[in-house]
């Protein structure tokens, strides 16, 4: 089962990416991940995509439909692959159709988590994660138990991303708005289209995702 978590900037797509790779063995495929990674490495495709993720902007079409080709050629699929940030534009959701069409592969459902905008807002410039393990904090919402010390780990050492302050949050929102979130009707007119409150708290959000994902696999068979 191959499913996309459509939402705008901190709607908790990663979040309920990493909670169905857990419970369900999925593969969770973010173009965001690839690409700071890519920027960390400082390969080509990161030293293009850099300032323009830093100002947020989305990176071009043909840079991340790339990527995603590249990473369905691996064998990796089999339980299914969680699409978290791809696609974003209609020319990504057009290629996205023709990949797995080449790979034999279908998509069954698309998840729109809806958040209203200063949720997403407050959500984002509020993150922190541990630079050892990635566990993710809050200030508000949720601090190590410890004062600099990483709960899950014992790290010290923590970061925020570069495109998390309250100007860059508001970029990527008017991107969103411009951009990706007409792709709702592009599979909507196939009835592939399910929105979650994402408003709800994280065990609600996934108790949606998961009885979508059931209902699914019930129709499937
Ligand atoms: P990307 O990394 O995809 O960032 P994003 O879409 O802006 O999403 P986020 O990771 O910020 O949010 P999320 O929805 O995953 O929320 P999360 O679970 O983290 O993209 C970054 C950049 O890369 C783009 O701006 C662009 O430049 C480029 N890019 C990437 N893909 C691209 C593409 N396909 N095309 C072109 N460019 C591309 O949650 C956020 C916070 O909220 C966390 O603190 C979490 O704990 C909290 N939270 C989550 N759920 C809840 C809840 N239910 N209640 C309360 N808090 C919650």
């Amino acid at each position: 089962m191959n499913i996309i978590l459509l939402g705008p900037p901190g709607a908790g797509k990663g979040t309920q990416a990493q909670r169905l790779v857990a419970e369900r063995g999925m593969v969770q495929l973010s173009t965001g991940d690839m690409l700071r990674a890519a920027v960390a490495a400082g390969t080509p495709v990161g030293q293009r995509a850099k300032a323009i993720m830093d100002a947020g902007q989305l990176v071009p079409d043909d840079v991340v439909i790339g990527i995603i080709s590249d990473r369905l050629d691996q064998p990796d699929l089999a339980k299914g692959a969680i699409f978290d940030g791809f696609p974003r534009t209609t020319a990504q959701a057009e290629a996205l159709d023709r990949l797995l069409a080449d790979k034999g592969l279908r998509l069954s459902a698309v998840i729109a988590l809806t958040v209203d905008e200063e949720a997403l807002v407050d959500r984002i410039t509020g993150r922190f994660s541990c630079a050892t393990c990635g566990e993710g904090y809050h200030d508000r919402y949720k601090l190590p138990k410890q004062d600099g010390v990483c709960d899950a780990c014992g790290g010290a050492t923590f970061k925020r991303r570069p495109d998390d302050n309250v100007e860059t949050v508001r970029a990527r929102l008017a991107e969103y708005h411009a951009k990706t979130a007409p792709i709702a009707d592009y599979y909507g007119q196939r009835s592939m289209l399910h929105s979650v409150d994402g408003m709800a708290d994280i065990d609600a959000v996934y108790c949606q995702i998961v009885a979508i994902l059931d209902e699914s696999v019930a129709d499937a068979e």
